[in-house]
């Protein structure tokens, strides 16, 4: 399966992750196209629902990046929050039979542009093991999808 592109979406922090992103495109840090960002103002704001909504609406990995542990969180305790979620929805995940690696919690602070781009690369690399998510919906369609 060479030709697939899985398609991500990432649900950023404002303060430290998208910031992150912003510096690895300002350093030119390379990386592959198949990130769709959302900007969130903070990694406890990802409900489930939104996770799972990406997911169902075409999505092949699900990435939510926000602040370092523990002390970080602009709202101070939302990136743990994030951390629980994110493994309860793990859980469920493998019970729907969708694999739970799609699904990815990373902490990248606005000092980490080459961490942003290692992640989505490994990602990209995992997610292209993985195949195309089972719960692609035919006529769903990310934004810049053909
Ligand atoms: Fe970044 Fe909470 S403000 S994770």
């Amino acid at each position: 399966m060479t030709d697939f592109e899985p398609k991500i979406v990432g649900f950023l922090c404002n303060w430290c992750s998208y910031a992150g992103a912003d510096l690895a495109g300002v350093s030119r840090f390379q990386y592959p196209p198949n990130l769709r960002v959302i900007r969130v103002m903070c990694s406890g704001r990802v409900h489930p629902a939104h996770i799972m909504e990406a997911f169902k609406n075409g999505a092949d990995g699900v990435l939510v990046a926000g602040c370092h542990p523990p002390n970080d969180c602009h709202y101070i305790s939302g990136n743990l929050k994030a951390q629980r979620r994110v493994a309860l929805l793990k859980m469920l995940m493998a019970q729907l039979g969708l694999d739970p690696e799609r699904l990815r919690l990373e902490w990248i602070s606005a000092a980490e542009g080459d961490k942003f781009a290692r992640v989505i690369r490994e990602m990209v690399s995992n997610l292209k093991e993985l195949g195309p998510s089972p719960l692609h919906d035919s006529e769903a369609v990310i934004a810049g999808d053909d």
